[in-house]
């Protein structure tokens, strides 16, 4: 087997999960840990053995022996830092979103494309066991015709966590907040489930701003999947709990509720006797041990990285390849736009007057 040498730019909240999940694959060396903050890439590197430090990305790219790269930093510099690495002939695992505008994120499949390298944009929870369960039920026919879906995720983060940051709740460094950082894993696992949603309406809040943040805090929106199903979706991250999500899916066979919190548990699946049998097989597999960290990550950025590294050796197309993390950012932008021409209900409205 190749021997893969593997560098993290961005040494953060998230960089832990991907130094652990490429020093799980056996012929993978991480070798970098970049930051453009010394300190902050010295704990890292400190924290796991990793052989080599620095600031300056350039010194990461023009390493001849680096095959691949994590950008695990803030959302307006996924652009510039992927674009950078492909032309240096990485291959790329970026965290989401894949950029800010769709029309970057199409321009880095295209160049990932004529350069010939893998080009993946994390969404680990794809790769749930739950998720990837109810996925194979949706595709054997054991809900039947999706009719409808329930999507939430409450989560608190606090003024420290927006204050702190130079990125995080800025439309210039996050693009947004609720949807586009906390809420894009419930957005992208339902699109993937559902077979690719479309936006019918949706509206954004400013509810309970903390630490300073000009994005929204709060998002609804109104969702139709391919057959017809309607899927309501909602995110804060104004709530006291740290972190839930539910996901919940209707199909005129059977229904499924599930949450992507670590270990992805399925609360309900009702229907049929194939579909519950199912389910039980699903209850009584073990339940894996999450990567140090922070928890609600999950554990499968462990299988996604895995399914990059194969994918680096012999090029078969993920789960979560750069077309998919594409979809999810156009879908999460046509949000954005629904919710910046949120119209209220007139006639009803002047009725009240
Ligand atoms: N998949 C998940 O569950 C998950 C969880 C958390 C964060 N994320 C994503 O990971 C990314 C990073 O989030 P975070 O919470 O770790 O952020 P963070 O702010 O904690 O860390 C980002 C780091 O990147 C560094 N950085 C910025 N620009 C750089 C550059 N040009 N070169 C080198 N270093 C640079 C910063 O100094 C900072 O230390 C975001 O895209 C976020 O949405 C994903």
């Amino acid at each position: 087997m190749k021997r893969l040498v593997h560098a993290v730019v961005g040494c953060g909240r998230v960089a832990p999960n991907h130094v652990d999940g490429f020093s799980a694959l056996p012929d993978v060396e991480v070798r970098w840990a970049c930051d453009r903050d010394l300190t902050t890439a010295e704990s890292l590197a400190r924290a796991h053995g990793l052989p080599r430090v620095t600031t300056d990305v350039h010194e990461v790219l023009a390493d001849p022996e680096v095959d691949s790269v994590s950008v695990a930093t803030g959302h307006a510099t996924h652009h510039g830092l992927v674009a950078a690495a492909l032309e240096a002939g990485k291959h790329v695992l970026v965290e989401k979103p894949l950029a800010l505008s769709a029309e970057d994120g199409a321009a880095l499949t295209s160049l990932a494309e004529h350069a010939g390298r893998v080009l993946s944009v994390v969404s680990q929870h794809r790769y749930d066991r739950v998720v990837t369960a109810i996925r194979d039920w949706i595709g054997a026919g054991l809900l039947g015709s999706l009719v409808s879906g329930v999507v939430s995720l409450q989560c608190g983060r606090d003024d420290a966590y927006y204050a702190g940051s130079d990125w995080r709740g800025t439309y210039a460094g996050e693009g947004g907040s609720a949807l586009v950082n906390q809420g894009y894993h419930a957005l992208d696992v339902t699109h993937w489930l559902t077979g690719g949603l479309a936006v019918v309406g949706a509206a954004a809040g400013h509810t309970a701003p903390r630490g300073g943040m000009e994005t929204e805090d709060t998002l609804a929106a109104l969702l139709r999947g391919p057959q017809g199903a309607l899927v309501t979706y909602q995110v804060t991250v104004a709530s006291s709990i740290t972190w839930r999500t539910r996901v919940e899916i209707i199909g005129t066979g059977g229904s499924v509720l599930f949450d992507l919190d670590h270990p992805g548990t399925l609360h309900v699946a009702e229907g049929n006797e194939e579909l519950r049998a199912a389910a039980a097989e699903l209850a009584s597999a073990e339940v894996e041990q999450a990567p140090p960290g922070i928890g609600y990550y999950g554990i499968s950025h462990r299988r996604q990285i895995a399914d990059f590294a194969a994918a680096v050796r012999d090029g078969h197309k993920m789960i979560a390849d750069d077309r998919a993390g594409l979809e999810t950012l156009i879908l999460l932008q046509d949000i954005y736009r629904a919710a910046r021409h949120e119209v209220a209900a007139p006639v009803l409205s002047a009725l009240r007057s």
